[in-house]
């Protein structure tokens, strides 16, 4: 199994390119299922995650075309028969429950497997079958499995219990050929929801609100082809922001990329970090040492969850106690025990952790469990003084294209070795 071998101590210097997102790239493959005609997607990341779904449309009967040079998928949903998401493949991606909606919706039935627990959490669907359901949809659940039948959805109000990015995903996408007007109540308003909604919009559908809590949707009788950039990944990006940050480094990026992470730009500056204002740019600085800063996940435009485990890192060497709450998942801070081992000093007492800023990380062998706890791992190998060697990459791959090559780039030396 690969490992990735990270030498400290590093600064990061240079300019990063974002890859496209996978957030918003894997529920717009699911939305191809919405049309018969064909579909071409642009700036996919070649991802693990991405395969995954790839993979999945592929078994339904989709005819799909990815060049992964260029970041191309083109897409032909009209021969799909296989009306399933079948355990196997929903076990090692989530994102895979992003089928129900469409498939329901355009062929009246959809088998999809039942998640199950994962790493962070729980994660139950249920609001994601209040939804279908809501839009007239039947479930039943026996054999882990979910069966959603209706003869053609009717739109429906449709109020969210909770905040949930791919329930608001699933709702929307079922909604686009429901009759008659849905209204998505409590949506989640991330960049991903409006990038996919952006990609609705082009093939035909009518749609309001995105980005906003309340998604008002006309439904259609069907939806056209079309061809769709996806969005910048922020996530991606603000993994390397943070990296540059507690590294001193100097790192300049599009205001594109950074678009979505106000929140944490702020934070980071708050933190010592300097932000200048370069024409189409920003150029990011790190301090020699970053202070101390608190931080809460929420949903969007909160400090986003999947940034809390490379905030943590970078806390672990700041100067003075900060506090990281966790409100999104319950089980979250799988990074914890590895940043002890490199010699953080982290108190975790239910969701919250107190992180008191050591002088320096000393490297040493870590794993994780999950994508974001393992780009954490990275970022402490960076400034940790030696070696660290993290093993599990292949969760780095389900969500960071060509990351060594990326850090490299950017003066860190980072090696993936096989074994
Ligand atoms: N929840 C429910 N019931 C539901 C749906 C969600 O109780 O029916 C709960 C979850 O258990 C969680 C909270 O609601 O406690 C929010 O979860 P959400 O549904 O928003 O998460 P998700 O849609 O499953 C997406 C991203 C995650 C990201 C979260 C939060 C994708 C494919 N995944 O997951 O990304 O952490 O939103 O922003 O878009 C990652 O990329 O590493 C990742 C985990």
């Amino acid at each position: 199994m690969d490992t990735l071998l990270i030498e400290g101590v590093a600064r990061l210097a240079g300019d990063f390119h974002a890859s496209g997102a996978k957030n918003a790239a894997l529920p717009c493959l699911a939305a191809t299922l919405l049309t018969s005609q064909p579909v071409r997607l642009r700036n996919v990341p070649a991802l693990r995650d991405i395969r995954t779904m790839t993979a999945l449309l592929a078994e339904m009967g989709a005819r799909l075309v990815w060049d992964e040079a260029t970041g191309t998928v083109d897409i032909d949903c009209s021969g799909v028969f296989r009306l399933e998401a079948p355990y196997d493949l929903v076990r090692t991606m989530r994102a895979s429950v992003l089928c129900l909606g469409p498939l329901v919706a355009r062929y009246g039935h959809a088998r999809v497997s039942l998640p199950g627990g994962c790493a962070i959490g729980e994660r139950p669907i249920d609001q994601h079958l209040a939804a279908v359901e809501a839009l007239g949809a039947r479930i039943d659940l026996s054999h882990g499995y979910v069966d959603a039948r209706a003869r053609r959805l009717v739109g429906a109000r449709i109020p969210m219990e909770m905040v949930t990015v791919t329930g608001t995903m699933n709702a929307a996408m079922a909604a686009t050929l429901a009759r008659g007007e849905s209204v998505i109540e409590n949506a989640a308003c991330e960049p991903e929801v409006v990038d996919l909604c952006d990609f609705l919009r082009a093939m035909g559908a009518e749609i309001e609100g995105d980005g906003s809590p309340t998604i008002h949707i006309q439904g259609c009788e069907e939806l056209a082809g079309g061809e769709f950039p996806v969005m910048a990944d922020r996530i991606e990006a603000g993994t390397y922001l943070i990296g540059c940050a507690m590294t001193g480094g100097r790192v300049c990026f599009t205001k594109e990329e950074l678009r979505h992470l106000h929140l944490p730009l702020d934070l980071l500056t708050r933190a010592g970090v300097h932000v200048a204002d370069e024409d189409e740019a920003w150029v990011v600085t790190g301090p020699e040492r970053l202070t101390a800063v608190d931080v809460t996940t929420a949903p969007y435009p909160a400090f986003p969850t999947d940034l809390q485990a490379q905030w943590m890192a970078a806390m672990a060497t700041a100067d003075g106690v900060s506090v990281v709450r966790e409100e999104v998942f319950e089980n979250r801070f799988m990074h914890v025990s590895e940043l002890l081992r490199m010699g953080a000093d982290i108190r975790v007492d239910g969701s919250t952790a107190v992180v008191r800023g050591v002088p320096a990380l000393s490297g040493a062998p870590v794993m994780a469990t999950d994508l974001r706890a393992s780009a954490s791992l990275v970022l402490a190998g960076l400034i940790a003084r030696g070696e660290t060697r993290l093993s599990r990459i292949y969760h780095l791959d389900r969500g960071y294209e060509r990351l060594e090559e990326k850090l490299a780039a950017l003066g860190a030396r980072v090696v993936r070795e096989g074994s």
